[in-house]
């Protein structure tokens, strides 16, 4: 059976298929529509940083973390040439040291989702609620198992698992089937789930 490359080979190998070098349209609008005010942000899981850079742009105070190097690296030289302010750190999420600083919102684009067994998407949602202010805010954008389809593609989950997992811990504020802003056609379906801390 072939075995699934890490993200770092992925990375080394440029298989980034998530990859568009921009912002995508989904944070762009829920800013917009929610009227968020500049405060402190988490891109978790940020890759090369097209997401927190932008929320920098914005007036946001942008922290990134990936766990791979690569990524941080690639991340660090976009926001010098966007002239931004954002402090990326190669972090892996299921590995913080203690007392961490907490965030106001925090926002995931194909992390959640990663977590391989129910087990880990569960410590994934309590991490996230720990890193969270009280009343924070997390918008993640999750491949929707509502998509049937033949070939590779983001990991997926049911509405019920969202709900279920992240229950518990957040207020879904809502939850709403789309596509990921993707140059592959047809874009991969996606959730994009709107939380606030309990
Ligand atoms: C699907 S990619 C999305 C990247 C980025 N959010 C974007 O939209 O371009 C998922 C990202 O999560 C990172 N990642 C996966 N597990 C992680 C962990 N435990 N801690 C930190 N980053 C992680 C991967 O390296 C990868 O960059």
């Amino acid at each position: 059976m072939p075995s699934h490359p890490t993200f770092q080979e992925r990375y080394e190998q440029e298989i980034t298929p998530w990859e568009t070098h921009r912002v995508d349209r989904a944070l762009v609008q829920f800013i917009k529509q929610s009227k968020l005010a500049p405060c402190t942000v988490l891109d978790a899981g940020c890759g090369t940083g097209n997401n927190g850079i932008w929320l920098a742009k914005q007036g946001f105070d942008v922290t990134g973390w990936d766990f791979v190097i690569k990524a941080i690296v690639e991340a660090k030289t976009k926001a010098e040439q966007a002239g931004v302010t954002c402090l990326f750190e190669q972090t892996d999420l299921f590995n913080l040291p203690p007392n961490q600083k907490l965030f106001d919102f925090i926002f995931d684009r194909g992390l959640f989702h990663c977590c391989k067994s129910s087990n880990q998407l569960g410590n994934f949602v309590k991490i996230i609620a720990k890193l969270l202010h009280p009343n924070g805010l997390w918008l993640s954008l999750i491949g929707n198992a509502d998509e049937i389809r033949s070939g590779d593609g983001p990991p997926q989950l049911t509405a019920s698992q969202v709900t279920r997992l992240t229950e518990p811990l957040f207020y879904i504020e809502s939850l709403t089937a789309s596509f990921f802003d993707s140059d592959q056609q047809p874009p991969p379906k996606n959730w994009i789930c709107q939380m606030r801390k309990r």
